[in-house]
């Protein structure tokens, strides 16, 4: 499961991971700014599992300094955490303007000075997520030489540039370059909406270790199990588990928040992605960003469910949607 900054948090992967199967790891969304020993109470509560129902989750930081690095690990192994990740994958220009996530892929050299800083003394496994570079998707080809040379866990490759954040579209080309070139295990992220984008991918790149599944996931919670072949309800079942799915999670937000109307934002973010598993996206998703109460998210959400059918990924209406 791909992280995302507000929305895969503790909560999230607690309840994603009791009511569905095919996930074998869980990212943390990244973490920053860790320039204490121990992080605030708050932070720390969301690293509180270091698995859900049996699933390992991995905590993910965003940082270009290596004694923030260590910090974090030491944290984390001593909270029983086997591997952390490395975020060289966030696009947004704030972030890269301070040569942070993609803003880090065009300075190999700042790469090797960092993993040579902190790999004799990492106390776990550490993965990196990164994007083909930043302005150019050659730049990766420098930067696998420098992670050839450490003991890195894995490599999960988003195949765009940041510059592109969400826009255009996956570049086959340079991500099978990068892993022809790579020596450490390397998976596929990018636009893995339906099992069909799941099967021309594993056609393309048959060495593969894993892919990462993001929007895809967040739209239709079957898609993984899907994809392992698992066993997956029929439509109108999929529809009474997605709706078991959706009161949990709100009503854990609930717990998480004290009642404080925060849920209610949390749960519009996440109906933006589940509504594309809907006959109507646009219709269902304007139901429920409109409200402002817990009665009207609970009506809102009554009557989505009882309008609009589910029709799950295979409608595939994310990516009609993003190439409109
Ligand atoms: C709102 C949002 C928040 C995200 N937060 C993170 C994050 O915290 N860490 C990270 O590595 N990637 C983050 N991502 C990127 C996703 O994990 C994923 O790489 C991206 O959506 C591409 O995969 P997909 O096409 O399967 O969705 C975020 C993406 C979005 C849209």
């Amino acid at each position: 499961m791909a992280p995302f900054q507000g929305i895969t948090n503790l909560v999230f992967r607690e309840v994603f991971t009791c009511h569905f199967t095919g996930v074998n790891k869980l990212l943390t969304p990244f973490f920053t700014s860790i320039h204490k020993q121990n992080l605030s109470t708050s932070r720390s509560k969301e690293l509180l599992h270091v698995s859900e129902h049996g699933i390992p989750v991995v905590p993910q930081i965003l940082s270009k300094d290596a004694d923030e690095m260590l910090r974090f690990a030491g944290f984390c192994q001593q909270l029983g955490f086997d591997e952390i990740n490395w975020n060289m994958g966030c696009p947004y220009p704030r972030v890269a303007r301070k040569g942070r996530g993609s803003g880090m892929l065009p300075h190999p050299d700042k790469v090797e000075e960092i993993l040579s800083q902190i790999m004799p003394e990492l106390p776990l496994k550490l993965s990196v997520k990164l994007r083909l570079g930043y302005e150019n998707p050659d730049e990766i080809l420098n930067l696998i030489p420098v992670f050839n040379h450490f003991p890195l866990e894995e490599l999960a490759i988003h195949a765009r540039v940041g510059k592109q954040l969400y826009k255009g579209s996956a570049n086959f080309t340079a991500f099978e370059r990068a892993m022809q070139q790579s020596t450490i295990p390397v998976g596929y992220n990018g636009d893995i909406f339906t099992k069909k984008d799941y099967l021309k991918v594993n056609d393309l790149f048959p060495k593969l270790s894993f892919v990462m599944l993001g929007r895809g996931l967040l739209a239709d919670p079957f898609l993984p199990a899907t994809i392992k072949q698992q066993p997956v309800p029929e439509l109108a079942e999929q529809k009474q588990l997605i709706r078991r799915f959706v009161d949990d999670l709100y009503f854990e937000r609930r717990k998480q928040h004290r009642d404080g109307l925060q849920t209610l934002g949390n749960m519009k973010e996440y109906w933006w992605y589940l509504s594309f598993s809907f006959s109507n996206p646009h219709k269902v998703f304007s139901r429920v960003k409109k409200v402002k109460s817990f009665n009207d998210y609970e009506d809102a959400v009554n009557s989505l469910f009882s309008d609009f059918e589910w029709v799950g990924h295979q409608a595939n209406l994310f990516k009609k949607e993003k190439n409109k």
